[in-house]
């Protein structure tokens, strides 16, 4: 086992030793072996912090939100609204009443299609995506274009897995009423020049999503220097818990569209001739939310911000270009996204073994890899391969982790061959 100097050599002003103790998951045995977790595209672990911040508001002050005079509700309602200006101020965003709390940001992405195509997309009107989106990012605005008339646009990409600016920009014009795009790719790690899309989008009158699910645990990030109009992240990327995830959008527009879903707390009255709703944001929330969620992701994000974000970044994008050439020293090996401004994803085939069997023999080194789609099949057509098998990395990664990676991946040449 190499020192813990070593370990974290790359990057000396981060502690990954310090970090890796604060995950208990990460001293759990699979398959006998120590646990070298590099699915974090799907889904990141927990810190000890956000696990015991669900245990004590479960123990201490579980009562519904938004409800009750009573002491236990108010402080239900407290750290819950208290989570929600810690993310206001993660995002950099204007006000608590532009974070919407949903499940995820598949939700979110629902949320606006339905919303802002209710209000602003007609017959004839485009919508414009790219072609390495997330099925979320495509099927919700493949619905509303079946709904509404309108047409789909996609904007290609290259053979590194670069969006065509050129490109992208010919496909924006008049009748361009929305562009959703992942701000960061989960199958490629590419990271697109966003504030140029929002750019070219809004010269056009066009408003912009921006598909935040992956780049807001590598990278900091900045609604309001980046202009868009709606941004969406998932709580359980974030180090947080399943089943919370928030959406961004400008007050402005929040205000002129139309409620999603309809029930509790997302109205100001109620009579069986009409109904009028509540203020932002508690009008796109109806029903009950996930309270123990939106109090795990706040500690969640005190969590990243105690880290340092940008001290994170720096140590994943050192870690990365070592995956990236301890994988593709591997014999046989073809990256498939080589985009130059990447995070923390390394995507590949292993020549003549299906993926599929590539993460089944890593499994039994007890390393946790994505193998499949990655819910991105427009990208696996655009690349000609069924499948990849996929390395992706967190805070807590080791260049050890990357070694073990990298013998696994030797392993299944010689069982393969
Ligand atoms: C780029 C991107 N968009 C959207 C999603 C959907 O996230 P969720 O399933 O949490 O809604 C993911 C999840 O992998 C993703 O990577």
């Amino acid at each position: 086992m190499m020192p813990p100097a070593s370990r974290a050599a790359v990057s000396p002003a981060f502690d990954v030793e310090r970090v890796r103790a604060d995950f208990p998951i990460l001293r759990r045995l699979v398959h006998g072996k120590p646990l070298v977790y590099l699915d974090n595209a799907a889904t990141t672990q927990k810190p000890q912090a956000v696990l015991d911040s669900l245990t004590r508001y479960y123990t201490d002050s579980n009562a519904n939100v938004h409800r009750g005079v009573h002491l236990l509700s108010q402080l239900a309602t407290d750290e819950y609204e208290g989570a929600r200006e810690k993310i206001r101020a993660y995002f950099n965003a204007g006000s608590v009443q532009e974070i919407v709390y949903t499940r995820n940001s598949t939700e979110g992405i629902n949320l606006v299609a339905h919303v802002f195509g209710a209000a602003r997309v007609r017959a004839g009107d485009e919508v414009l995506i790219s072609a390495m989106e997330h099925h979320s990012n495509i099927v919700p605005w493949q619905m509303l274009c079946e709904r509404s008339g309108a047409r789909l646009r996609v904007a290609p990409i290259d053979d590194r897995g670069e969006l065509l600016l050129d490109e992208f920009e010919a496909l924006v014009g008049p009748r361009t009423r929305i562009v959703a795009v992942a701000h960061m790719s989960n199958a490629l790690g590419t990271i697109n020049p966003v504030a140029d899309i929002v750019r070219i989008a809004h010269a056009e009158g066009a408003a912009v999503l921006l598909d935040g699910s992956q780049a807001a645990y590598h990278m900091p990030v900045d609604v309001r220097a980046l202009d868009c109009d709606f941004y969406v992240a998932t709580g359980h990327k974030l180090y947080g818990p399943t089943g919370i995830g928030v959406l961004y959008g400008k007050k402005a527009l929040l205000e002129e569209l139309p409620p999603f879903m309809g029930g509790g707390d997302m109205i100001r009255s109620v009579t069986f001739e009409r109904s009028t709703w509540n203020e932002l944001p508690h009008k796109f929330e109806a029903g009950t939310p996930d309270i123990a969620g939106a109090i795990g992701l706040g500690t969640a994000l005190d969590y990243i911000t105690s880290i340092g974000l940008a001290e994170i970044c720096q140590y994943e994008q050192e870690l990365l270009a070592y995956a990236t050439q301890v994988v593709s020293d591997v014999p046989g090996v073809q990256l498939i996204g080589t985009a130059r401004r990447k995070a923390s994803v390394v995507s590949f085939v292993l020549d003549g073994v299906h993926p599929h069997d590539v993460g089944t023999v890593v499994d039994r080194e007890g390393i946790a890899i994505r193998t499949g789609h990655h819910c991105a099949q427009p990208v696996m057509d655009r690349f000609g391969v069924p499948a990849t098998a996929r390395a992706s990395l967190a805070m807590y990664n080791t260049r050890e982790d990357v070694d073990a990676l990298g013998r696994a991946l030797r392993r299944v040449r010689e069982v393969f061959a």
